[in-house]
Order: structure tokens, then sequence, then C-alpha cells
């Protein structure tokens, strides 16, 4: 034997030198849930560890982010289920939640990079992503009030507007509204490979938002397809998209890797809810190591090409990473 490849693993020293992937405070999204009320902090019941906050504990905990080197939050409100309707009126009050959420972020802490969901499911009364005519979610009149949303949040200060409901063109429209209303400065973080996922059921669970009939699958990606990631991403890049997004992560490390290798852009991942609540399930039964689980997760999404993480474990993992 020439080759021994056990040298390079004989010490963590060693391993560390040699490391590929190395995770930093920096790679992390945090999601944020905004909720109505003063000192509010829920608890998602599918999510244990991770929390609704108020207004005021939102900034507190964005303050806690910011201190431990994450640099961006994505922001999610819950909508009082009285203000919400079929055209997702409430999502372009100057004065929403979502809008007070954004100000008082970026007040708090400026130099935090504050991003928004844009999509009209939580404000909907059938907990769809788009505006609902009969059985279809509407593609055009939806995408004319998300341009509109994104234009309200960009208003309120936030520095990307992230579209997660995959009606077709709307990346165009919304840069094209940005440009139009003077916000050549907003960027877009598109969800671009976003597939028709059940590992979207503790989020839903997070904001009351889930469908009231059908699937998400006319407008959410066929999971059995890879090249419709490819079109999907290339046209939101084409579009305008400044970091294109694979969401769920950890079943499609393979479209993660296809997409880093075909843009130029930076490529985010969402590790989702479901994804959470598997690996806090497992060590709450005792069957999984949790730091261990959290640390492999996100190692290996930023191994497959994610530039960006957005995951419920970001303030976990900076510290497991500190120790
Ligand atoms: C809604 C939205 C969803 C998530 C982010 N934005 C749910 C959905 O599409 O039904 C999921 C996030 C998660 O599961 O962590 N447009």
């Amino acid at each position: 034997m020439i080759r021994r490849n056990r040298i390079l693993r004989n010490s963590p020293a060693i391993r560390a030198m040699v490391a590929e992937t190395i995770l930093t405070p920096a790679d992390f999204i945090a999601p944020l849930f905004v909720t109505e009320g003063k000192g509010v902090k829920e608890e998602i019941g599918s999510m244990p560890g991770y929390f609704r906050h108020s207004l005021d504990l939102t900034v507190k905990e964005a303050q806690d982010l910011w201190a431990m080197g994450i640099k961006s939050v994505l922001v999610f409100i819950k909508c009082p289920d009285e203000l919400k309707d079929n055209k997702g009126t409430e999502a372009l009050n100057p004065d929403g939640l979502m809008q007070r959420a954004v100000k008082a972020i970026k007040d708090a802490i400026p130099d935090m990079v504050v991003m928004t969901d844009v999509a009209l499911d939580p404000y909907s009364s059938y907990g769809h992503d788009g505006i609902v005519e009969g059985q279809e979610i509407v593609n055009d009149a939806t995408v004319n009030v998300l341009a509109e949303m994104s234009v309200s949040h960009a208003r309120a200060g936030a520095d990307l507007v992230a579209p997660s409901d995959m009606m077709d063109g709307r990346i165009l429209a919304i840069r094209e509204a940005l440009e139009y209303n003077g916000f050549s400065k907003t960027g877009i973080m598109a969800y671009s490979a976003k597939y028709a996922s059940c590992f979207y059921g503790p989020f839903r669970d997070a904001l009351d938002s889930a469908p009231g009939f059908g699937d998400k699958k006319t407008y959410q990606m066929d999971f059995a397809n890879a090249r419709e990631a490819l079109k999907e991403t290339l046209m939101d890049v084409e579009e305008g998209a400044d970091i294109v997004m694979v969401k769920p992560a950890m079943a499609y490390l393979d479209i993660i890797r296809l997409i880093k290798d075909s843009v130029t852009v930076p490529v985010s991942a969402y590790h989702v809810s479901g994804e959470y609540a598997m690996i806090k399930a497992a060590a709450k039964m005792g069957w999984l190591n949790e730091e261990k689980a959290v640390i492999e997760s996100l190692t290996s999404i930023k191994r497959a090409g994610a530039d960006l993480i957005a995951t419920y474990f970001a303030k976990d993992a900076v510290q497991l990473l500190n120790k």
C-alpha cells in the first residue's frame, strides 16, 4: 500500500486541517414567527423549542441573534383570523404586523439583513399562497398582489423580499414594481425550487396557514422532478433573483448541487419545519443525539452547495460551533 487514506483522519487536529466544509454563523438565516400582543412567547406544538414572539420579544430575539454573529432573519407573521380574506388585503396594510416587524427590527439593528416572506397563505382565508377562484389558485392576479406586497415590505425597510409562492412570473413583476417605486436597493431571494412537501406541516401549525381545501401541487413542484427545478431557477435568475433557494433541504441535496453547478448567484437552502421536528422528536425519544444530528445535517446542506441555510437550528448551531 502506498496510499493510506486514514492518515488524514488520524486526529481531531488533522481532520480539522483537511475539513472541506466549515459552518459559520454568517451561513444562517434565522426564521422568525411574529404574532400580535406584548410579552407573548408561544411555543409551537410541532416545533418544540421554537416560538412565536410578539414584536417586543422578536426585537430582543433578533438582537440575540445579531450578537451571536447571525446576519439575517426571515420574517413570517401570524395573521389574526378576522383579518384574513381571499385577496390577502391585510398583507398590504402599511401598518400591518409584517411592516411593523420589519421597521422595529431595522430600527433596533440597522445592519441586520431583514428578509420578508412574500406569499398570501398567512393572510388567506383559504390558506393558499394565491387568490382562489372556484378551485383554482389564479396566477396573474396573485402576482399583482405579490408585487404590491413586496413594495410594501421594501417601504417598511426590508433588505430582501422572499417570494415563497411559486406563481409564474412573479420575480420579474416584483423586480419591476420595486424599480418603479424607487426601491432599487431592495433585493429578491426567490424560492425558486420549492417542492410540494409534507415537511412543511409544522410550519403551517406555527402560522395557522394550512390550506383549507386541496393541496399546493398546482403551484409548488413535484418532488419527482429535478430538471424542472433547473428550469424554474434559471428563469428566476433571468427575471432578477439575487439569491435562489431550494426547499426543503435534506431530501433535496441533489437539487441543491444541481442548482449550485448551474447558476452564478448565491444558493440558499431551507431546512424546513418538518426537518427540524424530525430531529427534535427522535432526540426526545433518545434515538438520536440532537447536537450531532444538527451539525451533521447543516454541514451536509452546505457541502451539497448551499451558500446560505435558513434553519430553525441557527441559534443552536452557533452555540454548538462555539463549544
Ligand atoms: C408559505 C411558506 C411555507 C413555508 C415557508 N413559506 C409553507 C407552505 O408553502 O405551505 C415552509 C417553511 C417550513 O416548513 O419551515 N408560502
